[in-house]
């Protein structure tokens, strides 16, 4: 198959172009490299670089030749949103209208979305289960469910073929291929950044959430099992595929383990035999106590399931990428 992987050039995107490569498909990344890395897409990619917010963008790149269309380019970030809202509104929200008209026009039937967990908000019971209530905590999450509703309006009303892959919490490495952000704000590549010696201390934003040590509990999900699921929703869309033309499914992918922030702190010392002392802080805003996925739709319908479950093996993995940096 011929596929644009839109944001193909950050942490997660660069691994499901990878694995996609791998499976023999051809990949057009489009990335606008505001957060992402020229030299994280692969080589057999073709890297159109512009912004997927900008019609003239869309016309030249999304084309009746592609099959299929993974959207991944997004501003990710829970804190920024709720400083920033217009951002996420505007990159989220309208960037993907935009691209879902550009889809349509090119007679492309098939999307997948990458969805979030933040989506939920504070659950009411643990495992989330895709049924559950929606009732995002930050704008960020906010923007992410909006376009899982525009994503269900378009499949009945145009008959799109579409899948929303609602990520939990991404950890690991596939190779080289790791989380890399500037600014960086994710706990795991914060914590090592101290283990590499760059920081004298990560902060523990909350130490009295109402869970077993007082600190937020994550559901961490290695990239590499990730990108596998990318694999089976996009086998999963078209006519032949268990979402058919005319319908959209939402699948939450996790581990169905929590893990604490004190957690992953005692992971990253076991692996990299570094202190890492820890200053306690604050609450962050729009982060939820707990989130911890039921993944078990996507296990009934498409027959994924997680490999590399344990959170040393996800830290060591990311160590090793920055180690090699
Ligand atoms: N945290 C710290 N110190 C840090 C960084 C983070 O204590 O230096 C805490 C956060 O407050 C949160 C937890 O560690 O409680 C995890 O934070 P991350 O920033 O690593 O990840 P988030 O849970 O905020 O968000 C991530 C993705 C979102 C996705 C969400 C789903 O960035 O896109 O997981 O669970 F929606």
């Amino acid at each position: 198959m011929r596929l644009l992987v839109t944001g193909g050039a950050g942490y997660i995107g660069s691994v499901v172009t990878t694995r996609l490569l791998d499976a023999g498909h051809e990949v057009v990344v489009l990335d606008d490299l505001s957060t992402g890395h020229r030299d994280a897409v692969p080589g057999a990619a073709t890297l159109q670089e512009g912004d997927v917010c900008d019609p003239d963008v869309l016309s030249r790149v999304v084309s009746a030749d592609l099959d299929d269309v993974v959207h991944l380019a997004a501003r990710s970030l829970v804190g920024e949103s709720v400083r920033h809202p217009e951002r996420y509104w505007s990159t989220n929200v309208c960037g993907t209208r935009a691209l879902l008209d550009a889809v349509r026009h090119a007679g492309i039937t098939r999307f997948v979305f990458s969805s979030s967990a933040a989506t939920y908000g504070e659950p009411e019971q643990v495992p989330i289960e895709e049924t559950a209530p929606t009732r995002p905590s930050s704008p960020y999450g906010a923007s992410k469910l909006a376009v899982d509703l525009m994503l269900g309006d378009e499949a009945r009303a145009h008959g799109l073929s579409a899948v929303s892959l609602r990520y939990f919490n991404v950890a690991g490495a596939l190779g080289d291929l790791g989380e890399r952000h500037d600014p960086e704000t994710h706990l795991i590549p914060n914590v090592l950044r101290v283990a590499a010696g760059q920081g004298p201390a990560v902060t523990v934003f909350g130490t009295d959430y109402p869970t077993p040590d007082g600190t937020a509990v994550r559901d961490y999900l290695h990239v590499d099992d990730l990108a596998t699921a990318h694999l089976l929703a996009l086998g999963a869309t078209g006519a032949c595929g268990r979402v058919g033309p005319g319908h959209h499914r939402v699948y939450n992918l996790g581990n169905g383990t929590g893990f604490s922030v004190r957690h992953v702190v005692s992971a990253a010392r076991e692996v990299t035999g570094h202190p890492v002392p820890v200053i306690e802080g604050p609450r962050r805003a729009g982060d939820p106590a707990v989130l911890v996925a039921s993944s078990r739709r996507i296990h009934e319908d498409l027959g994924w399931t997680p490999t590399r479950t344990r959170l040393v093996e996800m830290v060591a993995d990311a160590w090793r990428v920055v180690q090699n940096r």
